[in-house]
């Protein structure tokens, strides 16, 4: 079954076309990161204008890179829930329209569900159930895939997610967008022990996260030494401060560990292609001789193979849409 897959719930305007929901035919992303650099972050308004003069060209190029025409084409698969309201709505109406014209079953994909499904294109062995820490820009979670289509979420953010704790330290550190990338490409290689960050202690679920006082202590930290004159040392501030961040995500997925015993564990979303992660990851996972996944580099991020790849499984549970479909700016994975 070949799935006609957008993306475009931020900054990414994405097409991909994906065959029984493993093999990716072509992958096109347009990025707008170039134009959001120069605001420090994304704005809203500018990435629902660039999906709307990208995604027909973004949609036909991802079928001419397959060789493949519309016809066909089994089914239109596109990102609903959540992201930026402005943003989904470009692809999700889209998506309507083509499926509408072509006559083709429209397929509705959770963001996060396709994150976690980067996973099957990488690895064709991997099957749920499973545990999955889902790390991106705007969610941390740790979910229990019990199948393809249900998911039970055991702990997640009580503030910030720990893209945007990453996003928002590189910030004041003078790194651009995107914070967490470029702060894992500038500071890898510091030293983890060079500056102390509390690590956060979260109450009543020892599932759930809490960065936001961390991104506090960064902050604080860098502004004092501006404010007495001396120099920032962005390589080794930074190591420690992913240190802490990757700390926290291993601590609350090793007790996840020893409660449910997962058959392996999957990293997923734009976090998951962190250096101090994959690391320090591999090393909890091989202590419990669990198995452990993440994506290939190019499925980390946004991208549409990932929503075709879900989409596939959505499909196989019935799960269609009809064309009073609509976009979500917030949704569980587990709705
Ligand atoms: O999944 P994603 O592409 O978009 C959302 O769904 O939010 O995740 C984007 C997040 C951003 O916060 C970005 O800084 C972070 O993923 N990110 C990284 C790395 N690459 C992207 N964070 C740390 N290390 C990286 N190598
Ligand atoms: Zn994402």
């Amino acid at each position: 079954m070949n799935i006609l897959a957008i993306e475009s719930s931020c900054d990414d305007t994405g097409a991909a076309v994906v065959k029984d929901g493993r093999q990716v035919l072509s992958s096109v992303i347009a990025s707008q990161v170039e134009e959001h650099i120069l605001y420090g972050g994304v704005v809203p308004e500018i990435a629902s204008r660039r999906h709307c003069e990208s995604i027909s060209h973004v949609v036909r190029k991802a079928l001419s890179d397959a060789g493949l025409t519309l016809k066909e084409i089994d089914a239109v698969a596109v990102t609903f829930a959540p992201g930026l309201i402005g943003a989904l709505l470009v692809g999700v109406n889209f998506a309507k329209g083509l499926a509408f014209a072509s006559k083709k079953p429209l397929i509705p994909v959770h963001h996060l569900r396709g994150h976690i499904a980067s996973n099957y294109i990488s690895h064709p062995e991997l099957k749920p159930p499973f545990l999955a820490l889902v790390v991106s820009g705007g969610h941390t979670h740790l979910v229990n895939v019990r199948d393809y289509t249900d998911f039970e979420v055991i702990g997640r953010t009580r503030d910030d997610a720990a893209g945007e704790a990453m996003d928002k330290a590189a910030r004041v550190m003078g790194l651009p967008y995107p914070g967490g990338l470029n702060m894992d490409r500038v500071c890898a290689g510091g030293d983890k022990k060079a500056f102390h960050f509390p690590v956060p202690r979260v109450q009543d679920n020892e599932f759930d996260f809490s960065f936001s006082g961390l991104k506090t202590s960064v902050i604080n930290l860098v502004h004092n030494l501006e404010q007495k004159g001396e120099s920032v040392d962005i390589k080794n501030i930074g190591a420690s401060y992913m240190h802490t961040v990757v700390t926290c995500l291993c601590d609350r997925t090793e007790r996840a560990i020893t409660q449910f015993h997962p058959c392996s564990v999957v990293v997923a979303g734009g976090v998951s292609a962190n250096s101090v992660l994959r690391d320090e990851m591999t090393g909890t996972c091989r202590k419990h001789g669990i198995p452990l996944y993440f994506p290939e580099l190019k499925y980390c991020g946004d991208n549409a193979a990932m929503v075709g790849a879900q989409a596939y499984y959505e499909f196989l549970a019935g799960n269609t849409a009809g064309l009073d479909l609509n976009a979500t700016a917030s949704l569980d994975i587990d709705k």
